[in-house]
């Protein structure tokens, strides 16, 4: 097996490894790679839906996505994005999901720890993944904005962003139950890494608002984290499987021409309720005058 970094802070590729056929130490390894880059690209994967979930499971117990018509028949562990649509036009899958910056499942009071997009066709041109690195965003914060950010928490709902998407008329709207399944909830601004003790900052399109911070503060941090040495483009292979850290980049989709197919397979690994250390925090607000 060969790591090699591909972006300037974060992001991997990772050769000559079989995800179907894994021993201890393989294992190991990758679990190291993925906290240190943040997200790994395995190239040339042949998984079966069985064996993506498996390989997937390795690493905690595994969500499944609360849109359950988009959910693969029999294995409802695997989210379809895709562009695919059954015989009477219903779309299979979530054919437009994510096209803004987000952490997935930041709508829960338990988000994704991670999560393992398989590529199974991919267009000709477009549909790239943009990836974009929280901690090295965190970590040059100016000190204004580093303040606010450790006071702030947000409301993060998924029915309203939703609701957003489903204008655009891609996707259905959802019913009333599947809007009261997930409400809202609020985490902090700035998350501490449970593995790795790093801050990164925490937000994305599932954020309707701020507390003890200025309303403004959401658009600043997105355009704060998409500069361009934060972010990497993922142009995406046949057999991929990405496999990005939730709580440390953000994601965001690029659309395609809409003749041709993309269709991926999702799995999503549970992590812990967000928290800021205590610690960090009182040395952080104590250092800045
Ligand atoms: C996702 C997602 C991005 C893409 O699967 O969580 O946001 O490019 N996908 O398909
Ligand atoms: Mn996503």
């Amino acid at each position: 097996m060969k790591v090699r970094r591909l972006g300037q802070t974060f992001f991997a590729e990772v050769i000559d490894v079989d995800l179907a056929h894994l021993d201890d130490r393989a294992f190991a390894e990758i679990k190291k790679a993925h906290l240190e880059h943040g997200v790994v690209v395995f190239r040339d994967q042949e998984l079966t839906p069985e064996q993506h979930i498996a390989f997937s499971a390795r690493f905690g117990p595994l969500q499944v996505h609360p849109m359950m018509q988009f959910n693969l028949e029999g294995a409802p562990q695997i989210l379809m994005v895709s562009s695919d649509r059954h015989p009477d036009g219903r779309p299979k899958g979530i054919a437009d999901a994510g096209r803004y910056w987000h952490t997935d499942m930041s709508y829960m009071p338990e988000p994704a720890l991670g999560s393992l997009l398989y590529a199974r066709a991919i267009p000709d041109e477009g549909g790239d993944t943009m990836f974009c690195d929280m901690t090295a965003a965190c970590r040059d914060l100016p000190r204004e904005k580093r303040e606010q950010l450790l006071n702030a928490r947000a409301v993060h709902h998924f029915a309203s962003r939703w609701a957003r998407e489903s204008k655009g008329g891609m996707r259905p709207q959802q019913t009333k139950e599947e809007q009261d399944r997930n409400p809202p909830v609020e985490h902090p601004m700035i998350r501490t890494h449970p593995d790795t003790g790093e801050p990164a900052i925490y937000a994305g399109g599932f954020v309707v608002s701020i507390k003890n911070a200025p309303e403004e503060l959401l658009s600043w941090v997105n355009e704060w984290v998409a500069q361009p040495k934060y972010v990497y483009r993922h142009k995406w292979r046949l057999h991929d499987l990405v496999f990005w850290d939730n709580r440390r980049v953000m994601h965001h989709a690029t659309p395609y021409p809409e003749t041709q197919r993309r269709h991926m397979h999702r799995t999503t690994v549970k992590g812990n309720a967000p928290y800021l250390d205590r610690q960090y925090l009182a040395r952080e607000l104590s250092s800045t005058p």
